[in-house]
């Protein structure tokens, strides 16, 4: 895709870091925020192996990154990793919130551990990062070489944060409350020019939803939710998310940009109703 706004290198200079960078859509960010000239710390829990390989394709497209592992709902685990962070880029000037998960159940037979998890990692995940990343953006103030606001963050949240989810109740729950979590801080934040917003992607062709997709009849299914018959791929929020990182949408905080192909539109209202 042609993109001058893109290969402006929009974000030189500043220093990212992807929360689950290794795999599906963070993967998708934090090669885009590399090819924009962010230096990306691309995080991950377990999967090294292709952590180290998202790190290898920014650096061999000319940018720089390095991979650190860490559990984003273990306060000791962030603050080690904000730490290293630090060591090498110096400071933060953008937080991409994306790592998350789903353990689905019917709400009759969920157990408590699976409720908890899911909370855990994508709710309090993000309050943990977005603590230390707001702090350090209060601490440092604005660098005008680099960006016109103090720091940026961006909520990887879900069509799911307003559509109810059927078996989902956890990962719904989740992300609902993630939706009035950015809202609440981007009010907080605002006044110190630091900007928070939220990206909620759609179906996008990932490990989290394979069996959504993997067969022709799952993909025949699933395209009936999205009116623009398309699969989402991860470079489709990768691009989103440069722009919101970026000095071009300054005046935007406190929004949910969803990216979903039509799928929150009611598709099946096109007929009837
Ligand atoms: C979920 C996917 C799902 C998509 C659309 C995402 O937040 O993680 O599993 O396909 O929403 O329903």
């Amino acid at each position: 895709m042609t993109n001058s706004f893109l290969t402006g290198q929009v974000l030189q200079g500043q220093r990212a870091l992807v929360t689950g960078g290794s795999s599906g859509i963070g993967a998708g960010i934090a090669r885009a925020l590399g090819a924009a000239g962010a230096k990306v710390v691309v995080n991950y829990r377990r999967s090294q192996e292709e952590a180290h390989r998202v790190v290898n394709d920014i650096k061999t497209d000319g940018g720089d990154a390095i991979a650190i592992q860490a559990d984003v709902s273990k306060q000791d685990e962030v603050e080690a990793m904000f730490a290293a962070m630090y060591d090498r880029y110096g400071s933060i000037d953008i937080l991409i919130n994306n790592a998350g998960m789903q353990w689905d159940e019917s709400f009759l037979d969920m157990t408590l551990e699976q409720w908890h998890k899911v909370l855990d990692v994508n709710l309090t995940g993000q309050f943990i990062c977005a603590q230390l990343a707001a702090r350090e953006f209060v601490r440092r103030g604005i660098s005008p070489d680099l960006s016109v606001s103090a720091g940026k963050i961006i909520c990887i949240s879900s069509v799911h944060e307003t559509i109810p989810w059927a078996g989902h109740v956890n990962y719904a729950a989740s992300k609902g409350g993630l939706m009035m979590f950015m809202k609440t801080i981007a009010q907080e934040l605002a006044h110190m020019k630091i900007r928070v917003n939220g990206i909620a992607p759609g179906a996008i062709r990932t490990r989290i939803n394979r069996s959504a997709w993997e067969t022709p009849e799952a993909e025949a299914d699933l395209l009936t939710l999205i009116p623009y018959e398309r699969i989402g791929e991860p470079a489709d929020i990768g691009r989103a998310a440069v722009w919101l990182a970026s000095d071009a949408s300054e005046y935007i905080t406190g929004e949910t940009l969803f990216i979903d192909g039509g799928m929150t539109l009611y598709p099946g209202f096109r007929e009837g109703g």
